[in-house]
């Protein structure tokens, strides 16, 4: 019998999700989507969790989709039922999300990564986009989002290489928004969500929102679409409560209305 493919803690406003198949350096299998999705298509719609962080352990963040998983598959198994179709549900949940990245974000590890708003790592951690040398290529999104991340050029080096990626290469990249010690990565993501959390969720969801939007549409659109959903903003008691808070001098409270 297999534990849990997650297991999950709530600290207050945050969530703290550590991906649990530490025998298989966290490989991505079946349950761990469907654990995800299950724990965090309702946990969105709570207007009192603010942020989640996803971490793994020391070893591995995640070393890739579960490939015994795959590996007796057919074409028609995989496109019959769509394989990592799950993760789209994941990749479009609005609450914001922080990868704590320990040892290996590896194949599907790293485009769970990909997934996530930002990722704080620490100073260890091996980055890659693997898949090419099991004769395969990635299939969670990082072809979509890894050039969006980094570039096309160095996309196209990972890829189609497989090399693996130290910290420091990440972080100037921009793979990564902060490097960290390694023991003190869950704990800066963590203090990174409280801060999150502790802002107007109407102001977090259109943030992120109005960010994402620039990898779907044009400037003009993308820059039209922030005004419009900056002009609503105006339509929050946290807007009110934001101004004169910065006003009077004093410390905000957010209600999220
Ligand atoms: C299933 C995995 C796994 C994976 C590791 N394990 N990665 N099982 N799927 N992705 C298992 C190993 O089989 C092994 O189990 C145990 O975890 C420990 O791994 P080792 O290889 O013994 O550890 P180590 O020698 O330290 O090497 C670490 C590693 C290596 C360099 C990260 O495990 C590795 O290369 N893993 C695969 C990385 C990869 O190719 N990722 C992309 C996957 S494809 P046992 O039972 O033997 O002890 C992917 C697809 C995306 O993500 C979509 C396109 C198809």
């Amino acid at each position: 019998m297999s534990g849990p493919a997650i297991v999950w803690e709530r600290r207050d406003r945050v969530l703290l999700i550590t991906l649990n198949r530490p025998r298989q350096l966290n490989a991505l299998n079946r349950d761990t989507v469907r654990e995800l999705n299950a724990l965090l298509v309702p946990a969105d719609k709570d207007p009192a969790l603010g942020c989640v962080v996803i971490t793994g352990n020391d070893k591995a963040f995640a070393a890739g989709a579960d490939i015994k998983e795959m590996q007796d598959k057919s074409y028609q198994a995989m496109a019959r039922d769509d394989h990592f179709a799950e993760w789209e549900t994941f990749a479009r949940l609005r609450t914001p999300r922080i990868a704590a990245v320990n040892g290996y974000a590896l194949g599907g590890g790293c485009e769970l990564m990909l997934m996530c708003d930002f990722a704080i790592a620490g100073r260890s951690a091996k980055f890659g986009l693997p898949e090419i040398k099991l004769g395969v290529m990635p299939g969670m999104g990082g072809t979509q989002r890894l050039p969006r991340l980094v570039g096309r050029a160095l996309a196209m080096d990972l890829i189609l290489t497989g090399r693996m990626m130290d910290a420091a290469e990440a972080l100037a990249a921009g793979l990564v928004a902060r490097l960290v010690d390694d023991d003190a990565v869950v704990e800066t993501a963590l203090k990174a969500a409280e801060t999150i959390a502790g802002y107007s969720k109407p102001a977090t969801l259109l943030a992120r929102d109005a960010v994402n939007r620039a990898d779907e549409v044009s400037l003009s659109e993308g820059a039209l679409f922030e005004r419009r959903v900056f002009h609503s903003l105006f339509a929050t008691e946290d807007q009110r409560e934001g101004m004169a808070a910065f006003v009077e001098k004093r410390k905000p409270t957010f209600t999220g209305s």
